[in-house]
């Protein structure tokens, strides 16, 4: 097993999840400086029209400024796959720099030009960036590591998330980049690390994966892998990608209504995204977003820190995770996640309703929202990027516009959330396999196979070899 990881490779995947960092950098930006923000918001309103914002009209604005960003997401996710084949994975991500830069120019030049279109414009564009982001970046980490690291360098890409949410909590303290005069600093700040990537994407090879399947160049596929690997004989990988064409050749291409037509298909690709949904409609996103004044109402003393308090959770078991993957199973690991949230959101919904009655409840309330983020990042965090990297789907949960629901729910919001991650806790238990190991043509055809019989959902996917836990690490369904 080749587990050498070469200066090229490390540059290469450290220049990707870049992409990555920047994805939660943006989910954490607007979290904090939501109340500084709309202040400036209530003064352009005043200067335009003589009167201060109606409570409403403000709501209504300030949700649009978070929800759009899923919007640009979602309408640019659909793009990854052509993107990516048209202009390849490197110059694709490359380009999609363009995207950060202009989104975070507009959000960083709106106060000063008075406009909050300006702000919901530019989180639109950057939400686009994300969007492609998100697939992007999994797809040539994933393409670009040997075999053996590709599981491990997978993650790399949720880590990176969660640490730029991390610090864009951080950096939006008031203390430091979070104020009313600093606050568009700490948008334009996103295109820091697009700069950084820009510089460094010339010195990284396109994925050979890329130049050999679809472009059909054999010699820079193989110089691609030299430098990646380090060793001048490539022959093995260059088999192995041969004949991953060979297959892909084989194969018609199916259309959308057909994936879902086909019994072949359309069990796992169910699953698949139904599994990406259970991230996105968990109630994560509620925290990442809302978490300074759901921990405001729920009457924390210091609510910025708390934010902080739970980036950090979120990181940290994002690490444990890694570690725990191994040895416990993604299963088990999503259920264990998925349930561990449920139970979460539960207390946190009785801790608010007891809230005016019992003041202590607010520590109670806190301490679940860590424990609800920790059991995020245990499973339903990480592992469905995992289960689907193939299946692109987009980031719908604030759709949903969490501060209407909360208005309209008050404390109950949460139950929303405790109700659909119970349906998915169920939905995995019955109907989700393990994967470790095993390729999506492996789940595919192991779907096919029990087509017609009840399914067993302990059953070993792969029908040639068993299923271990080592196995994670040599993954190539990533
Ligand atoms: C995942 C989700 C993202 C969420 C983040 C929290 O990356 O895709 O929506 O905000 O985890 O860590």
């Amino acid at each position: 097993m080749d587990t050498t990881v070469t200066g090229t490779l490390a540059l290469s995947v450290f220049t990707a999840v870049l992409g990555s960092m920047e994805f939660g950098y943006n989910i954490g930006v607007i979290n904090a400086p939501q109340k500084i923000i709309e202040k400036d918001y209530n003064a352009t309103w005043m200067h335009r029209y003589n009167e201060p914002i109606s409570e409403g009209t403000l709501t209504s604005l300030w949700s649009l400024s978070v929800a759009i960003f899923s919007i640009g997401g979602m309408l640019s996710s659909f793009c990854v796959g052509f993107v990516s084949e048209w202009l390849g994975r490197r110059k694709a991500m490359l380009i999609n720099n363009l995207l950060a830069f202009i989104g975070g120019t507009l959000m960083g030049m709106s106060k000063l030009c008075r406009s909050f279109e300006m702000m919901i414009l530019g989180r639109f564009i950057i939400g686009a960036y994300c969007g492609l982001a998100s697939g992007l970046t999994p797809m040539y980490v994933g393409e670009i590591a040997p075999t053996s690291l590709r599981g491990a360098l997978g993650t790399l890409h949720q880590l990176a998330i969660v640490t730029g949410i991390l610090l864009a909590q951080i950096l939006g303290l008031e203390s430091l980049l979070g104020s009313d005069e600093l606050w568009p600093v700490l948008m334009g700040f996103t295109i820091m690390p697009t700069v950084l990537q820009m510089s460094l994407l010339p010195f990284c090879p396109e994925s050979p994966r890329f130049l050999y399947i679809i472009r059909c160049q054999e010699h820079h596929a193989k110089s691609g892998l030299r430098r990646l690997t380090g060793r001048q004989d490539v022959g093995d990988m260059l088999a192995e990608m041969k004949e991953e064409k060979r297959r892909m050749d084989m194969e018609r291409k199916v259309s959308i209504p057909e994936l879902f037509r086909s019994s072949l298909y359309r069990q796992p690709i169910i699953i698949s995204i139904l599994l990406q949904l259970s991230q996105q409609l968990s109630g994560i996103n509620a925290i990442f977003y809302y978490s300074t004044s759901i921990f405001t109402k729920a009457g924390v003393q210091s609510p910025v820190y708390a934010t902080v308090g739970a980036g950090v959770v979120n990181c940290a078991f994002t690490v444990v995770s890694l570690f725990l993957v191994e040895r416990m199973g993604r299963r088990t690991l999503h259920m264990l996640g998925l349930a561990g949230m449920c139970i979460c959101a539960i207390i946190m919904t009785i801790a608010l309703a007891l809230l005016e009655t019992v003041p202590s409840m607010s520590y109670i309330s806190m301490l679940a929202i860590f424990g609800f983020v920790a059991f995020f990042e245990i499973g339903p965090g990480p592992i469905p990027w995992f289960f689907c990297s193939r299946v692109v789907l987009s980031r719908s949960e604030s759709l949903f516009d969490i501060f209407r629901l909360q208005d309209l729910c008050g404390p109950y919001v949460f139950l929303i959330f405790a109700a659909l991650l119970l349906f998915f806790l169920i939905f995995t238990f019955f109907r989700v396999p393990e994967t470790q190991g095993k390729t999506f043509d492996q789940i595919a055809a192991n779907f096919h196979h029990n087509l017609g019989g009840t399914m067993d959902m302990d059953l070993d996917m792969d029908l040639d070899k068993p299923s271990t836990e080592l196995d994670y690490l040599g993954d190539d369904s990533n």
